[in-house]
Parts: structure tokens; sequence; C-alpha cells
């Protein structure tokens, strides 16, 4: 296993680490701290996309110091694919109602901005007082719908990247960081 000069152990389907482990931790910081003070006097209810953003969400509530809810929704993904099949299907829905409640989306990566952007749409027609997007990474160069996100923690370049939550076919979600995918990983599937 080959060792970054940060110290991080680079998996060995991986090309490089991309954002460390203390990176995250500082901007994660920061981000609940934007949150805590542009919410203050209100409730939030934080709602994250399953199973991407579950770590994100984890460590974002702790740093949160005003009182917030949180919750989860699931949409259809890639599966196994590393490209986006462009359709979005709510898998699981909210168990609450979110009428005069202010929201923020987690997600772990914006990419194309059809995941997010059909989100959006479908809670603010559910007359919320507020609907704001927080993402941890954003990969503008591949949008196609727009995405107007609020709190963004990192832009990163048109690679796939794994950990901290973001997998290739359901592995890779326990990496500590955020690392590249070797392109061979899915090369040899024929993506
Ligand atoms: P979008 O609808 O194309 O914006 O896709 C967002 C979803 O695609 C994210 O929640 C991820 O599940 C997945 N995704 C996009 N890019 C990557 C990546 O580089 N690594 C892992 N998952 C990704």
């Amino acid at each position: 296993m080959q060792i970054t000069k940060g110290g991080y152990k680079v998996h060995p389907d991986c090309k490089r680490v991309l954002i460390s482990e203390n990176e995250i931790r500082a901007k994660v910081m920061e981000l609940g701290r934007r949150i805590s003070n542009d919410y203050a006097g209100k409730e939030l209810l934080m709602v994250g996309i399953l199973k991407g953003a579950m770590i994100f969400l984890a460590d974002l509530v702790r740093e949160i110091s005003i009182p917030t809810q949180y919750d989860f929704m699931a949409v259809s993904s890639y599966g196994a694919s590393s490209k986006s099949s462009g359709k979005v299907r709510i898998l699981r829905d909210l168990p609450c109602g979110v009428a005069g409640r202010h929201i923020i989306i987690v997600e772990d990566i914006v990419d194309t901005g059809l995941t997010l952007n059909s989100l959006a749409k479908d809670l603010n027609s559910r007359d919320p007082a507020s609907v704001k997007i927080c993402t941890l990474l954003d990969k503008p160069s591949r949008r196609i719908e727009p995405v107007e996100i609020y709190y963004k923690g990192f832009v990163i370049p048109d690679e796939f990247v794994v950990g901290y939550g973001l997998d290739y076919s359901d592995r890779y979600r326990n990496l500590p960081c955020i690392m590249v995918l070797h392109p061979k990983v899915y090369m040899d599937k024929g993506e």
C-alpha cells in the first residue's frame, strides 16, 4: 500500500489522495459554523441523501450548534456504473412533512446536477419555509442541469472519486478521505 506525503494510505485501486482527512475536517467545521450563523433562531431539518452523504451528514450535524433534526432520502443512483443514468426516482421518502420547515439537502457530490435539480424541485413543491443545498464536493465540468449550491465544500476536477461515503459499485465508502479511483477499475467493466 502506497503512503502519501501527508501519511495517508492510498488504496491499491486508487491513484492518489485528492482531499485529506484534515482538509475534510476543517471544511466540515467551517460549513457547520456558517450554517449555525445563517440559521440562528431557527430550527433546521437536514436531509441526507443515502448512502453517499451519510458520513458527511454525521460529521456536519455535530458541528451545528442550533436546534437541528436530520433524516434521509434515497434516490435511484448510478448503481454499479461510473456514469449517470439521467433518471432520478425517489426510493425512500421523508417520513415527516416539510411544510413550513427550513430544509438543507445534504449531498456527497453534485456531478451532472440531475439528482439535486429534481430533488430540490420536489421538496420545494411541498411548501417548505426554505430549501438550500449543501454538498461536500462539486464537479462543475459535468453539469447538465443547473443547481444552486449554497454550501459547498470543494470543487474537484472531472475524475471519479471514492471514500468518505462515496462509492463505486458500493465499495470504498469507508475510506477516511477522498481518493481518485484508478480508471482501470471501471474500464475493466467496459465503462
Ligand atoms: P448527479 O445527479 O450526476 O449530480 O449525481 C450525483 C450522484 O452521482 C452522487 O450522489 C453520487 O452518488 C454519484 N457520483 C457522481 N460523481 C461521483 C464520483 O466521482 N464518485 C462517486 N459517486 C459519484
